[in-house]
């Protein structure tokens, strides 16, 4: 009869995986033995994750448009899906020029020549947008907020390479008054599950993601409304807001997008399986 594998050998974390419905056992077994430092941590580490915690929280970071994003427990998991709006924000904010240029075309004065575009992750989680779009573009003067604490923390670690900062707070409310007027790519993934399809979501979501990272209202679409209502107030002339929904809610917050004046547009990808809304000042 053939020996079981130990339970901390590479084949019996794998073992274990696979009996708790991991799908990609092998590779999170390699990705747990490599982050457990030190290795004793490594029982507990495959424990939590068999046990159904996301494979993020127990490792502590999440890849997310090629980079590294520190994730703390509990503070949502950037999506995949997710780097389709960074991908649309980061190719909108270089076919609008920098923003200095479109000071120029727009013809404000006073404003300074040169001056870095403005982006701001408004229900920012973990920060991963607001990261990953200022590394994509380069120098940006980022600002982030978020209503949960946890998440603010988190958030203030992985935008600190972009020079980021990081507002608690309601939405808008947290946010420097100087803002208005003045941000040329606004991200927001907001949360926008209807009310009675979060019983449908994974264990993973409903149990280690809170509810306010999560729901939306009864047709998902509340924080959106209320986060397009007043970007106009935040938008720069020529600037954007970026929302996440799906396919099935995008009409709804297209009709969202136009009564607060702003521009609506929809881009989708099958690939991704992710539809933004993009929302212009014009
Ligand atoms: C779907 S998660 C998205 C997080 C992050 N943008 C991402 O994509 O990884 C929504 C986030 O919105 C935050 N949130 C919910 N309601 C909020 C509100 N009224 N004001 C600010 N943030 C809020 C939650 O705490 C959560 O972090």
């Amino acid at each position: 009869m053939p020996a079981s594998p130990s339970p901390f050998s590479r084949s019996g974390i794998v073992t274990r995986l696979r009996a708790a419905g991991c799908v990609f056992a092998e590779d999170e077994a390699d990705l747990l033995i490599s982050a457990a430092r030190p290795q004793a941590e490594l029982a507990a580490m495959v424990d939590r994750r068999a046990a159904g915690e996301p494979l993020e929280h127990v490792l502590g970071w999440a890849e997310f448009c090629g980079l590294r994003i520190e994730l703390d427990p509990g503070v949502f998991v950037p999506r995949r899906r997710s780097e389709f709006l960074v991908d649309q924000a980061a190719a909108l904010a270089r076919q609008a020029g920098s923003p200095a240029e479109r000071d120029a075309a727009v013809g404000p004065a006073g404003l300074a020549h040169g001056r870095r575009r403005v982006v701001v992750d408004l229900c920012c989680g973990s920060g991963a947008l607001g990261a990953a779009l200022a590394a994509a573009l380069g120098q940006v003067e980022l600002h982030a907020a978020d209503i949960d604490p946890a998440a603010v923390r988190c958030a203030r670690r992985n935008v600190a390479a972009a020079g980021g900062r990081v507002y608690e707070g309601d939405l808008y409310a947290p946010l420097p008054a100087g803002l208005r007027g003045r941000v040329d790519i606004l991200l927001a993934n907001v949360p926008y599950v209807p009310a009675d399809e979060v019983a449908l979501l994974p264990a993973e979501a409903r149990e280690h993601e809170s509810r306010a990272a999560l729901e939306g209202g009864a047709d998902g679409l509340d924080v959106l409304r209320r986060v397009t209502a007043e970007a106009p107030l935040w938008l720069a002339p020529g600037g954007s807001l970026l929302v996440e929904t799906s396919e099935r809610q995008a009409p709804r917050a297209v009709e969202a997008v136009a009564r607060s004046g702003l521009v609506p547009r929809v881009a989708s990808s099958e690939e991704l399986n992710a539809t933004v809304v993009i929302a212009t000042r014009a």
